[in-house]
């Protein structure tokens, strides 16, 4: 194997096109194209995150071979997204990847999107320290709710996982019930960091490892419902205090099942994973624990925890490595499991 390895990643699961260039455990570039399109429906119109997917991916490639100062020739294999994910969105990525792998005669590799955003903790520049095996992740996005005992890159258990929403998808309703446009996580934690935590929401009782969303989403819409009959101006006057509640909740029932984990598995090194790991509340709370609790915990850069083709990259590099190469023939797959 050659000392320098170079690796172009293609990830087009959802709505964000992203091209990045790996060499060995560096990322040397990393395009995100996020599709503004979607903000204007209040969620991702998966017809039109493909057609959007379609018009990026050459740009998008282009710019991430352009910043890394490479040429397509140099490349050793090409990475994309298998799945989880929307069929049309990976078949854009899938078919172009293909396509470039096959035309430039090198290795073709297929990432699956959830054991990426948790392998994102390997890439040089993620954190100050990277895991060592067996380490807990909570990965937390839009789409994927998950407590995973990663036992090596490619040995992943899922503990748990939500029953119902995803708490991505707890925060967007959330958002959308205050009249914030999609995606509304970032924008409710925003507002939750000057407010207080004055309203209760009560939290679900799951059974184990488990997560449930959909009744505190439920409950928070028939709290903001029956306080706006009261008085119209209510979310106005009160918005920072209600994503405060909200985000406090949700950190709550986050932080418990963590600590579940870590007293019946007895690991104490947690990382997190996905888009819900940008939140600054979870990220608190967690850097309070390795303080007060003795745990280690690895908290990704922010770029690296919403969807991004540098985690597929990382993913890419350690299946190159072991030779777990794919034939042309591998298709996109919309519900592939961490674990698969
Ligand atoms: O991992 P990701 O980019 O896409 C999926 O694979 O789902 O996650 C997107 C989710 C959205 O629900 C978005 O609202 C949420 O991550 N998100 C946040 C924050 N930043 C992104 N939620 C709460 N706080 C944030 N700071
Ligand atoms: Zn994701």
């Amino acid at each position: 194997m050659p000392d320098n390895i170079y690796i172009l990643a293609i990830e087009s699961s959802c709505d964000d096109t992203s091209a990045s260039v790996i060499c060995n455990e560096e990322i040397l570039s990393n395009i995100v194209a996020n599709q503004e399109i979607h903000s204007q429906y209040g969620g991702v119109v998966p017809e039109l995150a493909s057609r959007a997917h379609q018009q990026n991916i050459v740009p998008v490639v282009d710019a991430a071979l352009k910043k890394a100062k490479i040429t397509k020739e140099q490349l050793h294999a090409v990475a994309f997204t298998q799945g989880p994910g929307l069929m049309g969105s990976l078949l854009v990525g899938a078919s172009f990847a293909k396509s470039m792998a096959l035309a430039l005669n090198i290795p073709l590799l297929a990432i699956n999107h959830m054991q990426a955003h948790i392998l994102a903790h390997f890439i040089d520049d993620a954190n100050d320290e990277k895991p060592t095996f067996p380490f807990l992740c909570l990965t937390i996005s839009g789409g994927h709710t998950q407590i995973v005992q990663v036992n090596d890159y490619f040995n992943m258990a899922v503990l748990g996982e939500t029953i119902d929403d995803a708490v991505g998808e707890a925060y967007d309703k959330t958002a959308k019930i205050l009249g914030l446009p999609y995606p509304g996580g970032p924008l409710v934690d925003k507002y939750a960091q000057t407010g207080k935590p004055v309203y209760k929401f009560s939290k679900p009782k799951v059974k184990e490892h488990h997560f449930s969303f959909s009744g505190l989403k439920t409950g928070i819409l028939y709290f903001v419902q029956k306080e706006v009959k009261q008085n119209p101006d209510f979310i106005e006057e009160n918005l920072h205090d209600i994503c405060a509640s909200v985000q406090n909740t949700i950190a709550e029932i986050l932080m418990d099942k963590i600590k579940r984990a870590i007293k019946e598995t007895g690991i104490r090194q947690i990382a997190i994973a996905g888009g819900v790991s940008a939140n600054s509340e979870i990220r608190k709370r967690l850097t309070e624990s390795q303080k007060h609790l003795g745990w280690k915990t690895y908290i990704p850069k922010f770029e690296y925890t919403t969807d991004n083709a540098a985690m597929i990259a990382i993913t890419a590099y350690q299946k190159y490595k072991l030779g777990m190469f794919d034939a042309q023939n591998t298709t996109a797959n919309p519900r592939l499991k961490v674990n698969s």
